[in-house]
C-alpha cells in the first residue's frame, strides 16, 4: 500500500512540527510550507531533510492570490492531509472548499470554548478550571470544524497566560502525533460532519493530571 502523506503548514516557532517529525510517524512528510520567510519551523523541517518551501503572503495582492498559490504549491506534493500546526493565516473560502475533508489544525483551547486569539488569557480571564487542546477538521467557520480529538489540563490559582500555554503546548505534542497516528491507520473518519472512531480503544489517551 501507498504510503499516506501529509504537507504541513506553519507560521513560526514550529514546536508542533516538531513534535510531529520526532513522532516519526508511518507516513511522509512531503514538504513544509510557511507564509513567512523567517519561520525556525522551516530550519527544523531542513535539517531533517524535508523539503520546504515559503509562500510569502506579503507578496501577494490580496488573499485570494496567496491562497492559489498556496494551495498549487501544497498540491504539487500530492499530499492526503494537509496538517495545520501553527499556521496563523485565516483562509478564504475557496481556499477552504480545496481541501475539503483534507485539512486538519491545532487549536490552543477546549473548543467550542474560546476560538481565535489569546485563548489563554481568555480561560484564565472567564475563571475556568481547566482548558486545553484540540485537534479538529478545518472548515469555513474559525475553529469550528469537526473535533477529532482533545487534551484537557488544569488551570493552576496562580497561572498567568504562559504558564498556562505552556502546560497546553505539553499537551499538544503529545496529541497532535497521537492524531496523526491514528489517522495514518485509518482510526476515524468524517461521517455526516462529526468526527467517527472505528473503535473508541484507539482515542489517544487523556492527560494523566490530578482531579481539577
Ligand atoms: C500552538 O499553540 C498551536 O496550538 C497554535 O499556534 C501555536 C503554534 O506553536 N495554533 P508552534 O509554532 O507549533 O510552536
Amino acid at each position: 500500500m501507498r504510503m499516506k502523506r501529509i504537507v504541513i503548514l506553519i507560521s513560526g516557532r514550529g514546536s508542533n512540527l516538531r513534535a510531529l517529525v520526532d513522532a516519526r510517524l508511518p507516513c511522509t512528510v512531503a514538504a513544509v510550507i510557511s507564509n513567512r520567510p523567517d519561520a525556525a519551523g522551516l530550519v527544523f523541517a531542513a535539517q531533517h531533510g524535508i523539503a520546504t518551501q515559503v509562500v510569502d503572503h506579503t507578496t501577494f495582492s490580496g488573499r485570494e492570490a496567496f491562497d492559489a498559490a498556496l494551495g498549487d504549491a501544497i498540491e504539487t506534493h500530492q499530499p492526503d492531509l494537509i496538517v495545520m500546526a501553527g499556521f496563523m493565516r485565516l483562509l478564504t473560502a475557496d481556499f477552504i472548499r480545496r481541501f475539503a475533508g483534507r485539512m486538519v489544525n491545532i487549536h490552543p483551547a477546549l473548543l467550542p470554548a474560546f476560538t481565535g486569539l489569546d485563548t489563554h488569557a481568555r480561560a484564565i480571564e472567564r475563571g475556568c478550571r481547566v482548558h486545553g487542546c484540540t485537534v479538529h477538521y478545518v472548515t469555513e467557520g474559525m475553529d469550528e470544524g469537526p473535533i477529532i480529538a482533545q487534551a484537557a489540563v488544569p488551570v493552576l490559582p496562580d497561572d498567568d497566560a504562559d504558564a498556562l500555554a505552556a502546560r497546553v503546548l505539553v499537551e499538544e505534542h503529545r496529541l497532535y502525533p497521537a492524531v496523526l497516528q491514528a489517522w495514518c491507520k485509518d482510526a476515524f473518519a468524517l461521517e455526516g460532519g462529526r468526527v467517527r472512531w472505528r473503535d473508541v480503544l484507539t482515542w489517544p489517551a487523556p492527560a494523566r493530571y490530578p482531579a481539577c
